[in-house]
């Protein structure tokens, strides 16, 4: 198999990895993952990015209550009173609809969190593009060592007390929460619809053919 094919079978198989095992993250492997994260593109290779790597269980503790409470609140209850997403069937979405409820009650085991931020910017789509293409580098890195790992917003239901918990300086903004530790289940496929369905060719609206 060539490195090519490499890299589409990690990306083909980084899925949320939400049932995480307690056990530690040797440093060597998040080192592996914040140094993927930071070959990344970003805007002008300013490189404004800074990440913050929690493994303290009393800051866990404290940010994860209001993960909690953004899921149980509001995400949670919502998503089970909608449909499946596109691509799924019900049986399927409310699998991960578990997992992502289990992830709400148990944050705060996953034995490293990274937190993705950008100092002294407000968040916009610009800033937004300077940090989510690390955020991925490091969910594929984590994904080719074994890891599992999610990316999270959740907890922006509750941004300033979650961002204070975690220690931000003014000015300073997180732009996810990824919970990594090892998986308790397998890596598995993606499930996405048909690029049919989401392509558009030339006109908006008319279906791209190759
Ligand atoms: C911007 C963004 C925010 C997300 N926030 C959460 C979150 O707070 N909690 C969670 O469990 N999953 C979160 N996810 C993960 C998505 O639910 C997940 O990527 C999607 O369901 C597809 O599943 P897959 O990643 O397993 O293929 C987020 C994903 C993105 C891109």
């Amino acid at each position: 198999m060539t490195q090519e094919h490499d890299l589409f079978e990690i990306m083909r198989t980084t899925r949320s990895m939400r049932r995480l095992k307690a056990d530690p993250v040797p440093a060597a492997l998040i080192r592996q993952v914040l140094e993927a994260g930071t070959m990344a593109a970003n805007g002008g290779n300013m490189q404004n990015w800074r990440f913050l790597v929690i493994r303290d269980p009393a800051i866990k503790a404290a940010v994860a209550a209001y993960y909690r409470r953004g899921w149980h609140e509001g995400v949670g209850p919502r998503y089970r009173a909608g449909g499946p997403a596109p691509g799924t069937t019900p049986e399927r979405f409310g699998r991960m609809l578990d997992a992502a409820e289990y992830l709400a009650d148990h944050f705060h085991e996953a034995p490293v969190w990274i937190v993705p931020c950008v100092a002294g910017a407000k968040p916009t789509r610009t800033t937004g593009a300077s940090i989510y293409p690390a955020v991925q580098n490091m969910l594929l890195a984590a994904r080719a060592l074994g890891l599992g790992a999610t990316l999270t917003t959740l907890y922006l239901a509750h941004e300033r007390e979650a961002e204070a918990a975690m220690g931000l300086p003014e000015g300073v903004h997180s732009y996810a929460i990824i919970p990594i530790g090892y998986p308790m289940g397998k890596f598995g496929p993606v499930k996405r619809t048909a690029l049919s369905d989401v392509v558009y060719d030339d006109r908006w609206g008319k279906a791209w053919t190759d």
